[in-house]
């Protein structure tokens, strides 16, 4: 059967996904705080060809084009985040009205065009002001956290229904504070524990402030990037070293969420390295979610490698599959596999894809993007999310990263995720062969 929007439930949520460090540029407009990633990009050598994201694709001054994008795709959601230090330049204290304004705009934006906000409150552009006092180290950054959550919900909650505190912990934690690719750029074990741990608890803290100060009807959910872990064999041993380093990716970062503490056996692992936490922190952390988000790129395969890092487990590159730009395997079963099994082991009341895309080397050709890798893609994820619901897993959305090439973290602009193509010269946005394809997937057929 042919892939069609009917096929999904009516309430289905179809969007993309943005993150304002990645789009906004106005980098020291209006009253913006730095971020600790204004802070990285700006320091040689941190990232790929020396880029920054002090313009970007000007979505501060663009958005209202970037906004009749969406409605002209067909999109009946968006997912975007709040630059932090837009909004309280120093991380605590004084409010900046005109970054407040920006995003009130753009939700009123967005409510005229029906496209529902989906509103991300932490996508790693932490007040670099905080970052002076100790960043997501210091214990004090999680209850700064709950003040700017309350600061938003109060400004926006008449309007957002639907919160998400956090993008993806582990990158926050492991990329930034351990392999220090990401901004601040630590590189410490034990950092890295304790910063995920606050993270945690400035979760548990936003989520009944959120609630409190938003509509009755606002959920409230986070955003993880999961990867579902296979073994590289069937035999025990490889078997056994998949569920350790599933512990290391996924666990524990599920199970603290869902009440049941770090786990164990991770613990361990960690030795004198894990975080400390305090007594009524895992209660917090663990307040009810209405939904959780999950980013899903590709699966991770590994191997028993008896001394190789804290889970002697070795991961393995495999030959002769398809890999995008970022040497990602392309894996759309892999989505099916990591929903039923968070579906089994964790029973979130909905879930959605809260990211799900791919890079190609691509270029454009008399003013047209040919996209094909990422067009397949999409479609072949999509099929996948059909699948999960015909099974009863309560995934309600799916959100395409991304909705505009942006600047890609480390890798600068060198790696496109857009279904539109940017001309970073001169903002010029085109809509690729993907978007095109996205466009005529969500159409709705006019009865006859
Ligand atoms: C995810 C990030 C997102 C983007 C994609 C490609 O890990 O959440 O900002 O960089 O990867």
């Amino acid at each position: 059967m042919t892939l069609s929007r009917d096929l999904f439930p009516s309430t289905f949520k179809w969007g993309s996904a943005t993150s304002s460090h990645q789009i906004e540029g106005a980098a020291f407009e209006d009253g913006k705080g730095l971020s600790i990633w204004d802070t990285f990009s700006h320091t040689p050598g941190k990232i790929k060809g020396g880029d920054h994201a002090d313009v970007a694709c000007d979505h501060y001054h663009r958005w209202q084009e970037d906004l009749d994008l969406m409605q002209d795709l067909g999109l009946n959601s968006y997912r975007f985040s709040i630059s932090w230090p837009r909004v309280i330049p120093a991380g605590t204290g004084a409010v900046n009205a005109k970054g407040l304004d920006f995003y009130d705009r753009l939700v009123d934006g967005l409510l005229q065009r029906n496209l529902e906000p989906f509103v991300t409150l932490y996508h790693w552009d932490l007040p670099q002001a905080l970052q002076d006092q100790g960043g997501w180290v210091s214990r004090d950054t999680a209850y700064h956290f709950a003040d700017y959550a309350r600061t938003m919900a109060e400004k926006l909650g008449d309007r957002v229904t639907n919160w998400i505190t956090h993008n993806e912990p582990f990158c926050t934690a492991i990329m930034g504070h351990l392999y220090g690719a990401h901004a601040p750029g630590i590189q410490d074990l034990h950092s890295a524990l304790q910063a995920l741990h606050h993270v945690y608890l400035s979760h548990g803290l936003a989520v009944p402030v959120l609630r409190e100060h938003s509509r009755p009807d606002a959920q409230v959910g986070i955003t993880l990037s999961l990867h579902p872990v296979y073994p590289h064999s069937e035999q025990p041993r490889d078997i056994l070293a998949a569920r350790r380093h599933d512990g290391f990716r996924n666990r524990w970062y599920l199970d603290p969420l869902y009440g049941r503490g770090y786990p164990q056996d991770v613990w361990e692992r960690y030795g004198q390295h894990v975080p400390d936490v305090q007594d009524g922190d895992l209660d917090t952390i663990s307040a009810k979610l209405d939904f959780l988000g999950v980013n899903y790129y590709f699966r991770e395969v590994v191997e028993d490698s008896p001394g190789h890092g804290l889970f002697d487990a070795r991961e393995i590159h495999l030959e002769n599959v398809k890999r995008t730009h970022f040497d990602w395997e392309v894996f759309p079963e892999g989505l099916t596999a990591l929903l039923k099994r968070i579906h089994e082991d964790y029973a979130p009341e909905k879930i959605y894809i809260t990211e799900n895309g791919a890079t190609f080397e691509e270029e454009m050709v008399d003013g047209q993007v040919d996209d094909e890798d990422r067009r397949q893609f999409l479609e072949d994820h999509i099929q996948e999310c059909l699948n999960v619901v015909q099974a009863g897993v309560p995934l309600e959305g799916y959100f395409a990263w991304s909705l505009l090439d942006n600047f890609e973290w480390a890798e600068g602009y060198d790696k496109r995720f857009g279904m539109v193509h940017v001309d970073f010269s001169t903002q010029q946005r085109t809509l690729k062969t993907s978007g095109n394809w996205y466009r005529d997937f969500l159409r709705i057929p006019v009865e006859s």
